[in-house]
């Protein structure tokens, strides 16, 4: 029994395949296999009855033996069997071509924007679009109870602070850091609680701007508002100046774009053939003084351009719906790729 144990261990090691451990299987424990054959050539007469007892406790043994360690081979060849699968590899099969990303088509306006800023001596700052209270409306001339908040109702974090609804947010922000004089813009998003049509969203990006010198004025911001749009739409626009309201800027004015979807005749996106493209204004004496910058020495002026508006008016997008869909097939009619 010992000879056939010995034999078993044997083939036991030499088989590495599944295969082969079904033919140790069949060896030796099947009807015809040794140990069977081993067990049934035992001669029990001439066996004492102990001695009987004895073998078939021995015989038994083997068996549970030969069964478990045969047991315990294959879940070993068989957790490490996918290792061994061989891998088809066709070294001359065509590549499948990865998909080459493009950028938003409201990113690529802004950096256009920038770029055309920081050529006339603008820093590009960003700021947070969970903002306080204070820099998004009371730092801006907008006191708790004031109506201009109607206009800018939002959303409220339950820690009081909220998402920005408009990048001028940045204004205090950036002068109580920088001081005067500074020019900078700060593009972003901005949020708003809006009821949703073709021009209105609830998510939008708008990049506002500021200058802060001495002797700033009126002339110099209509200067700078047209140089930048006639650079960023390449062609010259029709534009126009009226007045506006805003409560962080005196004298506020808005300055609309002659529609470039409907040439100015009025379409669902503009209405009557102007679209609001950049509100803007002298800095209010007490937004400067909130900045910590004294009124009686600098002045400013400070703007907002609808960036995502100057997205649609660029490259022809009729519906603001299109833009945060986030179908590509709308993005990829803009796509440059790099
Ligand atoms: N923040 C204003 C808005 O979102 C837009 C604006 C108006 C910005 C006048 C300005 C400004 O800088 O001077 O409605």
């Amino acid at each position: 029994m010992e000879q056939i144990k010995a034999e078993f261990i044997q083939a036991l090691a030499a088989a590495t395949t599944l295969e082969a451990l079904e033919q140790v299987r069949v060896d030796f424990l099947s009807r015809k296999g040794s140990i069977t054959t081993f067990s049934k050539s035992a001669d029990f007469s001439k066996m004492t009855p102990e001695e009987k007892r004895g073998f078939g406790q021995r015989l038994n043994e083997l068996k549970n033996f030969a069964t478990t360690s045969l047991e315990e081979a294959k879940t070993k060849l068989s957790a490490s069997a996918p290792r061994q699968r061989k891998i088809a590899l066709d070294l001359t099969a065509p590549g499948k071509g990865g998909r080459v990303g493009a950028l938003h088509p409201i990113t690529m306006a802004q950096l256009e924007l920038e770029d055309v800023f920081q050529g006339m001596g603008f820093s590009v700052l960003y700021g947070p679009e969970v903002e306080s209270e204070y820099f998004c409306f009371e730092a801006l001339n907008i006191p708790h109870d004031h109506p201009a908040r109607d206009m800018q109702d939002t959303f409220w974090l339950k820690n009081q602070l909220i998402l920005r609804t408009h990048t001028s947010a940045n204004q205090v922000r950036t002068l109580k850091r920088f001081g005067a004089p500074i020019r900078a813009i700060f593009p972003g998003r901005c949020f708003r609680y809006e009821s949703i049509d073709p021009s209105h969203e609830n998510t939008f990006y708008q990049c506002e701007g500021l200058v802060v010198d001495k002797d700033v004025s009126v002339a110099n911001l209509i200067a700078v508002m047209r140089l930048i749009l006639s650079q960023v739409f390449k062609r010259e626009v029709k534009v126009r100046l009226r007045p506006g309201y805003f409560p962080f800027v005196e004298p506020g004015f808005e300055l609309d774009l002659n529609c470039l979807l409907c040439g100015g005749k009025g379409c669902s996106t503009c209405g009557d053939g102007w679209i609001e493209l950049i509100p803007c204004g002298l800095i209010h004496p007490e937004v400067l003084r909130h900045g910590g910058i004294d009124p009686k020495e600098y002045s400013g002026f400070a703007f907002g351009v609808g960036l995502t508006r100057l997205a649609m008016m660029k490259y022809g997008i009729t519906d603001i719906r299109y833009l945060n869909k986030g179908d590509l097939r709308v993005n990829e009619q803009f796509a440059t790729f790099f």
